[in-house]
């Protein structure tokens, strides 16, 4: 299944394609944007690389996958990315999302994740998505919180125990 582009008031979201590698590796080569995202460190550009060509090669199967975040006004100037992803330590669909550092604070991440909820919810039928977010990361649980996730405990993660949201359609 390709996944749909989709668009909010300020927002153009399209799928994942291998000319965002650039801008993902550069954003994803921020300590500041990894450091409450996966095991918080920076990871090994060329590894890093491989996996997320491999998310690109799989993209929107079983309707699932990743975005790439834009202005509708400024369609090559990357902000940052949202997706849907199938955890594997939980059973559950993960609303999961990172911006580069110039991007924060100007309410991108809640908006396109609620295309992103809309499009979970509404065209897939999910029943359920679930959150996590480590429990220093303050801006990400606003996200959450506003987006009307509700705190269904905590989950161990590795090193990290991470807070647990789940969201009902
Ligand atoms: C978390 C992240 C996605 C938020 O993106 P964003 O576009 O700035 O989010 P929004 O502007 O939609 O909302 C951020 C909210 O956090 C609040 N916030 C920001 N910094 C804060 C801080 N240090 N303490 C408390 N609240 C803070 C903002 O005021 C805003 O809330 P408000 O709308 O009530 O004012 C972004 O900071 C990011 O990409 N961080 C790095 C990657 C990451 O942590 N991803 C999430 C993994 S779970």
């Amino acid at each position: 299944m390709h996944l749909p582009e989709l668009t909010t008031e300020r927002l153009w979201l399209r799928p994942w394609q291998e000319a965002d590698l650039p801008a993902l590796l550069a954003m994803d080569g921020d300590a500041d944007v990894r450091r409450y995202v996966s095991d918080g460190k920076v990871p090994d550009p060329t590894a890093h690389e491989k996996r997320l060509r491999e998310r690109i090669r799989t993209n929107g199967d079983e309707g699932l996958g990743f975005w790439s975040v834009f202005r509708r006004a400024r369609r090559d100037d990357f902000l940052g990315t949202v997706g849907l992803v199938r955890l594997t330590l939980y059973p559950g669909i993960e609303l999961d999302y990172r911006y580069r550092a110039a991007a924060w604070g100007q309410g991108f991440a809640t908006e396109a994740a609620t295309a992103c909820l809309d499009y979970a919810f509404r065209t897939l039928g999910l029943r359920e998505l679930v959150a996590l977010v480590y429990p220093e990361n303050t801006p990400s649980q606003r996200v959450i919180t506003k987006l009307g996730f509700m705190p269904a405990g905590r989950l161990r993660a590795g090193d990290a125990d991470l807070l647990l949201y789940k969201l009902h359609r």
